[in-house]
């Protein structure tokens, strides 16, 4: 069997250990012979990296492991990029949740203002990341799941549309998995689901089982009740309390379009109201990870590097993390898988922007993903996709063309924000905020 190199871009980041640990359990299905790490801050890098090489030695010691902040290092002879970075890191996510509550907006990281800013510091870097992996390994593949994915992917296709590079994200994979434990199903490769939408923005409108049986009735039904809570579920990522409440409320999601099941981002587009007046202005999502996430990763790390073993250790396996593995595996293996990317349009949605990055079902072979037409969608659900398609677009025109117009006219359009003129006063206060990373605007 063919051996991957595989990197990981953003070596420094809190998933980096729970993908590595998913990677080496899957080595039947996916075999490695390189895993590196690349990342701009080497200090970060290096508390994972060194306890990842423990665990690399200590699970699959004939995998060659190399971590390094040198582009060439890092980018030559490799199958696949594996991409999570956050440009600012925590630091900026903290602002771009703080400042729009100020102004009585949603702060969130993919969503809103918060979203914007980000998508303003990610394009940036993820376009370098294309560069690298072009530059020297040209035949290679990037698995993208760098936030916000939507604008990332819309940027992608604008400035470098020939690329190998697939958008992904694990909300869907994340809430199916659940879905999965309502039904008392085995697995999430149970279900065959049709779903559209954008990125942090979309709808599930059949789910059925392999004999073809429907399952939405008995879901429907569970999720007017529940949301997607799940008493003990195996999702383990989305396990904090916040967690908990955004699962619980895809109830109210749901209750705006009953024949179809939402993505649980749409709380932020069809609840801000609601979002805002729960937010803790002095203590966001960010300050939740720093304290959870981020400390107990980092801590574990450290304790491996010291023990110089990774035995009694409390990193976990990313399990729902397997989707990467899949999306690898269809492009090297030819397998066909089904999988929900973020892709051009181009006509899957029949009365919707054919130019617009969507997250449908796609076929993934050796040659990329084939979108499956998704066909004609109602008037609810178009018209907020267009108005926040609009608003991706118009962030990405405005790093284009540095125009500060066209990004006031991204905020003033999204829904999270109730007038231009608390548009623009809290673009005042993010444009000063990301002076470090944003295109000086005119
Ligand atoms: P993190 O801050 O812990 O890690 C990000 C790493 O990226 C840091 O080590 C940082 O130094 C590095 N980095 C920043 N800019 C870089 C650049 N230009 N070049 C190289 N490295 C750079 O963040 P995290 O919470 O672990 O999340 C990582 C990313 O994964 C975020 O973008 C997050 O939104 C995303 N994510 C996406 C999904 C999805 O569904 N698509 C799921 C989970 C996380
Ligand atoms: C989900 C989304 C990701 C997002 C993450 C945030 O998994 O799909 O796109 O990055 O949640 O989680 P956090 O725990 O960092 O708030
Ligand atoms: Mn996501």
């Amino acid at each position: 069997m063919r051996k991957f190199s595989v990197l990981i871009a953003g070596g420094g980041s809190t998933y980096t250990p729970g993908i590595v640990m998913m990677l080496l359990e899957n080595q039947d299905k996916f075999p490695i012979r390189t895993l590196k790490f690349y990342d701009n801050d080497p200090e970060r890098q290096d508390i994972i990296a060194k306890a990842c090489e423990i665990i690399v030695k200590e699970k699959a010691p004939e995998i060659e492991f190399l971590a390094t902040t040198d582009p060439e290092a890092a980018f030559t002879d490799v199958d696949f990029v594996m991409a999570h970075i956050r440009v600012g890191k925590y630091k900026m996510r903290e602002l771009d949740e703080k400042i729009p509550l100020q102004h009585g907006v949603v702060g969130q990281e993919t969503c809103g203002p918060g979203g914007i800013a980000y998508g303003m510091r990610s394009i940036s870097g993820v376009l370098e990341l294309v560069d690298y992996m072009e530059r020297y390994s040209p035949n290679a593949w990037m698995l993208n799941y760098s936030n916000p994915a939507a604008i990332v992917a819309e940027a992608t296709r604008r400035l470098c549309p020939n690329s190998k590079i697939l958008n992904i994200c694990d909300m869907p994979v994340a809430i199916e998995s659940r879905l999965v434990e309502v039904l008392g199903l085995q697995s999430r490769k149970d279900m065959n689901v049709r779903y559209y939408g954008l990125n942090h923005f979309g709808w599930w409108t059949d789910i059925r089982d392999n004999e073809g049986n429907d399952l939405m009735p008995q879901l429907k039904k569970y999720v007017a009740e529940n949301g997607y809570a799940v008493e003990g579920s195996v999702d383990n990522q989305h396990v904090d309390p916040s967690w908990d409440v955004t699962y619980r409320k895809a109830k109210d999601l749901y209750a705006l379009d009953p024949e179809t099941l939402p993505n649980t981002y749409l709380k932020y587009y069809y609840y801000p109201d609601y979002v805002v007046e729960h937010s803790d202005k002095n203590f966001t999502r960010a300050n939740e990870v720093m304290a959870g996430r981020e400390t107990q990763v980092f801590t574990a790390c450290r304790q491996i590097v010291s023990n110089q073993t990774m035995e009694g250790s409390e990193l976990e396996v990313d399990e729902h993390a397997t989707y990467i593995v899949d999306l690898a595996r269809a492009l090297a293996y030819n397998t066909y898988e089904r999988m929900l990317l973020i892709v051009k349009n181009n006509g899957a949605i029949r009365n919707f922007d054919h130019t617009a990055m969507v997250e449908i079902p796609c076929l993934v072979g050796a040659n990329g993903p084939e979108p499956l037409v998704m066909g004609d969608i109602p008037q609810f659900q178009k018209g907020l996709m267009e108005q926040q398609v609009s608003v991706e677009k118009l962030v990405v025109e405005a790093w284009i063309e540095h125009s500060y117009q066209k990004l006031w006219q991204a905020m003033t359009l999204s829904r999270t924000v109730p007038s231009a003129k608390v548009a623009k006063e809290l673009m005042d206060d993010l444009i000063e905020a990301n002076k470090e990373y944003w295109p000086e605007l005119h």
